[in-house]
């Protein structure tokens, strides 16, 4: 058993979260060099926590060790959104999944799918036709929280314009609690960015519990009558659902899709893309690789064990990093390079080497709705938005910080 690459600090002082938090990417890469490993060790929310950075890491501790690497009930996530799913351990989180699961799958999906096409269609009707520039990312993120708004709480843009900004605003300030710190000040003239995102939070709390108080149909109904663990467990998972999470991630998805795709050189990929659904789940694939909308996830150390070979002690954090991750060049060569094709060729049949909704028995319950959301924007029954010829004019898409947790 070898020591891990890297060192802890001390205390406070030795702290890194944030270095890691302000760019992610670089701070990785930099360690990876130096300590010429995937796997190394720094300090992260003032705890010894190990970076993983491979494949081979990510699947011995997502999958293989997830019994010994559990969630941290006392995660940020928590603070913000209360118990849920996202940070439960054991049976309580089996049996959430089990319910939930059930939600987001089969036919509840494909009676959503005329709905999911209407707002498409009017969200994306202008892009590909207007003269002025447009920010692709923000007009996504819309298109995400009418989705999610419409289908998980029953407001629906068009029918409840108010209702639906004000929750929109809403979820945002929240949002802006997860990535704040979490003090909770409070004065007249003055308020911390945490204590007006826990005021978002009891607005929000209020719209939830009175939707599921009186709404009887669609995903609320449902989500009602679950036989969950205690009366706050329904609202406080459609807070969770319901939150900037998903729409950001969508987002991140498509702009990086629609950069990907963008300009005159791309032409001849766009034609295939259109003409043939394997060939843009190949894209959807290299896209989600190359960008994961989020940075990964985190666990704790429940004992002592080993990652990669080396020494875990009980207590360690331990964070998987899903953008390095996905250019491990022991599994994906030429790692930095947009490559569909290599989902047809040397990585056929490999997208369990992916990370970008998690792995193992705590991945996301979500990628099928994700899936249907994917294909009805991209490629609808009418087509209608497809990544223009010219690029949009739009920075690269944010590796957002809130899915360290979920
Ligand atoms: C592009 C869209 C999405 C991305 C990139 C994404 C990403 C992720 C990731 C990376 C995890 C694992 C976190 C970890 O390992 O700690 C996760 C977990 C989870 N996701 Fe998603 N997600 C997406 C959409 C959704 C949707 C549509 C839902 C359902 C409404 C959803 C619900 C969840 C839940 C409940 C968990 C926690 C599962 C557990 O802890 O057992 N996600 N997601």
């Amino acid at each position: 058993m070898s020591k891990l690459p890297g060192n802890a600090g001390v205390s406070v002082l030795g702290d890194k979260s944030l270095e890691f938090y302000r760019d992610p990417v670089s701070f990785c890469r930099q360690r990876i060099d130096k300590h010429r490993s995937r796997v190394f060790v720094s300090r992260l929310l003032n705890r010894p926590t190990v970076f993983i950075c491979s494949v081979e890491a990510m699947r011995e501790l997502l999958c293989e060790k997830s019994n010994q690497f559990l969630k941290d009930p006392t995660d940020l996530m928590t603070n913000v959104y209360g118990d849920t799913i996202v940070t439960t351990n054991g049976e309580e989180a089996c049996l959430l999944r089990l319910s939930f699961t059930s939600l987001f799958t089969g036919t509840r999906l494909e009676s959503s799918s005329d709905y999911i096409t209407s707002v498409c269609e009017r969200c994306l009707k202008d892009l590909s036709v207007r003269d002025q520039p447009q920010c692709g990312y923000s007009v996504f993120k819309h298109l995400g929280t009418e989705l999610v708004l419409g289908l998980f709480l029953n407001v629906r843009a068009e029918e409840q314009p108010e209702l639906f900004e004000e929750i929109s605003q809403l979820c945002t300030t929240h949002w802006h609690g997860l990535i704040s710190a979490p003090i909770n000040l409070k004065g007249p003239l003055w308020s911390s960015g945490f204590s007006t995102a826990l005021d978002a939070r009891d607005k929000l709390m209020d719209i939830v519990k009175d939707k599921l108080q009186n709404d009887k149909e669609g995903f609320v109904g449902h989500l009602g009558s679950l036989p969950l663990p205690d009366s706050r467990a329904a609202a406080q998972h459609l807070l969770l659902f319901i939150s900037a999470l998903i729409p950001k991630a969508l987002a991140s998805l498509l702009t990086s899709f629609t950069l990907a795709l963008s300009g005159n050189e791309k032409e001849e990929t766009r034609r295939r893309a259109k003409e043939d659904p394997d060939f843009l789940h190949r894209v959807l694939l290299e896209v989600q690789r190359l960008w994961p909308p989020f940075i990964g996830g985190r666990r704790l150390a429940d004992q002592d064990s080993t990652l990669a070979g080396f020494l875990v002690p009980k207590d360690y954090g331990v964070v998987y990093i899903s953008h390095a991750i996905h250019r491990d060049p022991e599994v994906f060569q030429e790692p930095d390079s947009f490559l569909p094709d290599r989902w047809s060729g040397r990585n056929a049949g490999q997208e369990h080497f992916l990370c970008s909704f998690g792995n193992g028995p705590r991945n996301c319950i979500g990628p099928k709705l994700t899936n249907v959301f994917l294909k009805l924007i991209i490629l609808p029954p009418v087509p209608r938005f497809f990544p223009p010829s010219i690029p949009p004019i739009h920075p690269a898409p944010p590796l957002h910080q809130g899915n360290l947790h979920s």
